[in-house]
């Protein structure tokens, strides 16, 4: 049986694989609990500081496996209740890595796909990726991939896609920010991503964690005192750290700090 998750790890990049061209990369149980160890591994392996969310074939994610969600409304309420967990706890798992993820997305992303990619901080797709939330339309709902794609698009726009399940263009997901970029094929896609690997890599390792951090404790959060304690506690604290210190060292001193590989 082949792998349902292929990694790699080359120069500080893990580049994490959906392999299941032949189902269009769609996740079940397995792949489910595949991907999280993948991202387990990726995101305490201290060789690896960026993560790319990759697949096989000409889609990027089918959502989930409709064999799969077949099988489980067999399964009794406790049952159900844990597989469908084991997918809350994988998006959670993505949403939270401490190391910045890029989404490569290519072909369509439906349903859970969609959720993959708004999980990631970064996305980018080919001008050939389209996007739909089509859970109404099998009569069920986006429930576990919610919290990341009205994050990543905002309740008006989720109201829209998720009630109509409409099909929309890489144009569209670019206009409502779930993508960040847009490129006309897989040559550029890799550029592309490239290109935001190499920028991500320029940057203090710890800072990119702690900052990822600093994002989810203040957005949609009114600026209270304690907020802004809290923010400037953070910044004392990575001034202060062996990081902090390299780096505007490094600046000031018009080298490139230690964590920049030499080429
Ligand atoms: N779960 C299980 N199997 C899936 C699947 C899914 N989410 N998506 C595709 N497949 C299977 C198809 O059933 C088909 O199986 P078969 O070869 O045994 O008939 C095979 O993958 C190829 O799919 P097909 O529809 O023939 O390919 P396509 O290129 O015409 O279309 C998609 C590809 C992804 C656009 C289309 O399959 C699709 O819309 N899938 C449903 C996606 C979805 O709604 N996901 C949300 C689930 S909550």
């Amino acid at each position: 049986m082949s792998e349902t998750i292929l990694t790699e790890i080359d120069n500080g990049v893990g580049i994490i694989t959906l392999n299941r061209a032949d189902r269009h990369n769609a996740f079940d149980d397995a792949l489910i609990q595949d991907l999280s160890t993948a991202l387990v591994r990726m995101d305490t392996d201290s060789d690896v500081r960026v993560v790319v969310l990759s697949s096989t074939g000409k889609s990027f994610c089918a959502g989930a496996d409709l064999n799969w969600m077949k099988r489980a409304a067999a399964y009794n309420a406790e049952e159900t209740q844990r597989d469908a967990l084991g997918l809350a706890g994988m998006l959670r798992m993505l949403n939270d890595m401490k190391k910045p993820t890029v989404a490569r997305v290519q072909g369509p992303a439906y349903g859970g796909g969609v959720g993959l990619v708004a999980a990631c901080d970064i996305a980018i797709a080919a001008f050939d990726a389209q996007f739909a939330l089509t859970e109404v339309k099998l009569g069920i709902i986006p429930a576990v991939i919610s919290p990341y794609v009205i994050a990543a698009i905002g309740e008006r726009k989720a109201r829209r896609y998720m009630l109509t399940a409409e099909r929309f263009s890489a144009a569209e997901a670019y206009r409502i920010g779930l993508v960040h970029e847009i490129v006309p094929g897989e040559a550029e896609l890799d550029e592309a991503v490239g290109e935001i690997v190499d920028a991500l890599l320029a940057n203090g390792p710890v800072a990119l964690g702690e900052c990822k951090a600093l994002i989810k404790a203040v957005a949609n959060r009114p600026i209270t005192p304690d907020v802004m304690i809290d923010t400037a506690q953070r910044i004392a604290r990575l001034r202060a750290s062996a990081e902090g210190k390299e780096g505007m060292a490094a600046f000031l001193e018009k080298r490139k700090p230690s964590w920049v590989q030499k080429q």
